[in-house]
């Protein structure tokens, strides 16, 4: 992971949707006479950020809690109460699907804004089949209109909705729903790329876990976990035995987590983030996983309980400051590695030839500035597929 190439003084050459070759101005300019030339100026230009986990889908904000949690009361206990994801839940279900789409749109173009061209989208605060299927219609109608790249997640396994906790049974019959109701009605209208469960004592346990992402992988679907979040429960090694694309939190994963994913395909996605705005002062140890051999994304965790950024370069921030890793390595992390966390490390994610022109231009002329003007604003333009994706100012095309 600290391999990123930071080079200085190239261009690059896009034809159609994919880059052509990299390499000196004059060099490209020779090989491509008659190109449209963009000027960068010598400013910073990455891969398109890859935000690998987030829960754009929702409606109302949840403001209250912040200020809850500064009195003490613990996010599981707000949740609980009848907070958290319930109160997310009941807001969402009220909601048609159009005005879903409206509260979305500007919070993800925000997102863009930050230098972010693809993002992964999950449901999770349906939780019955329609409101399910209606978020998931939400993220495909968002991937239609605006010009990132979308990658669709179904999270019906979010939590155990309260009309289910409240009953004897409740579980194991939500448990049923999920797999043999709305996972196959995901399946057959195609909404989801992967699927998830939020995997965490008190929410859904390790066998509950299993038995999910099993159908989920047999209904042909990809998998991750929220695992080990806020205690270490065997979600990373469950996350290894399945063969998950990722796990994702671990910031309480154990020793053995630590070894078996290292030893695994499996991306170790840390959302410094969300343990921040928590008020926690533990951190998911990135060192350990890097040392160890495992690949490790970072990603915004964008929702609005635990982490309301959409502000990516800042995660990079946190990726330094707070789970020390290299600048090299946060880039890795927020581009390579977070297209490896959704099985898109073959065409997106790097600047190199036969790769999708998935581009972001930043102030800055040095790439330790990303991270270091922290929670500022720098990306000044984007390009996915070749074509603008964000535009900050008029000079860039
Ligand atoms: O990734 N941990 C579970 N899910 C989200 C939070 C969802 C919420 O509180 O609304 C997360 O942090
Ligand atoms: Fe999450």
């Amino acid at each position: 992971m600290s391999d990123a190439a930071i080079v200085t003084g190239v261009a690059v050459a896009v034809v159609g949707e994919k880059i052509a070759a990299v390499g000196s101005q004059a060099e490209l300019e020779r090989s491509y006479p008659g190109a449209t030339r963009v000027d960068c100026a010598g400013r910073l230009l990455a891969p398109g950020l890859v935000d690998s986990h987030t829960h754009a889908i929702f409606g109302r904000p949840r403001f209250e809690e912040q200020e809850l949690r500064a009195s003490g009361i613990d996010y599981m206990e707000i949740a609980r109460r009848g907070g958290g994801i319930h109160s997310s839940v009941r807001d969402l279900r009220g909601r048609p699907e159009d005005e879903l789409v409206t509260l979305a749109m500007p919070r993800l173009q925000r997102l863009a804004a930050h230098g972010v061209t693809t993002v992964e989208v999950k449901s999770g605060y349906g939780l019955t089949p329609e409101d399910e299927l209606k978020s998931l219609r939400v993220i495909r109608r968002l991937g239609e209109h605006l010009p990132m790249r979308f990658v669709p997640t179904w999270l019906g396994a979010h939590e155990i909705p309260q009309e289910y906790r409240d009953v004897p049974e409740g579980r194991s019959e939500y448990v049923r729903l999920l797999v043999s109701s709305m996972l196959p009605g995901v399946a057959s209208e195609g909404l989801a790329r992967f699927a998830d469960v939020f995997c965490e004592p008190g929410v859904f346990t390790i066998d509950e876990t299993r038995t999910i992402l099993t159908a989920a992988r047999s209904a042909g679907l990809g998998l991750k976990l929220h695992a080990d979040e806020l205690r270490a429960s065997g979600g990373a090694e469950l996350a290894a035995e399945i063969g998950a694309t990722s796990a994702d939190h671990l910031a309480a994963i154990s020793e053995s987590g630590i070894r078996v994913l290292a030893e695994s395909n499996t991306v170790a996605t840390l959302l410094p983030g969300t343990m921040l705005f928590l008020g926690k002062e533990k951190q998911a140890p990135a060192r350990a996983l890097i040392d160890a051999g495992a690949a490790v994304a970072l990603a915004t965790d964008f929702n609005p309980g635990t982490s309301p950024t959409t502000n990516f370069p800042l995660i990079m921030t946190l990726g330094v400051s707070q789970l020390r890793m290299s600048v090299a390595e946060t880039f890795v992390a927020a581009t390579v590695n977070g297209a490896a966390a959704l099985s898109l490390v073959h065409h997106v994610g790097q600047i190199a030839p036969g790769y999708s022109a998935d581009l972001a231009l930043f102030d800055a002329s040095d790439a330790r500035e990303l991270p270091y003007w922290y929670g500022d604003h720098r990306c000044t333009g984007s390009w996915v597929r070749g074509r603008v994706c964000h535009s900050s100012t008029a000079e860039t095309p």
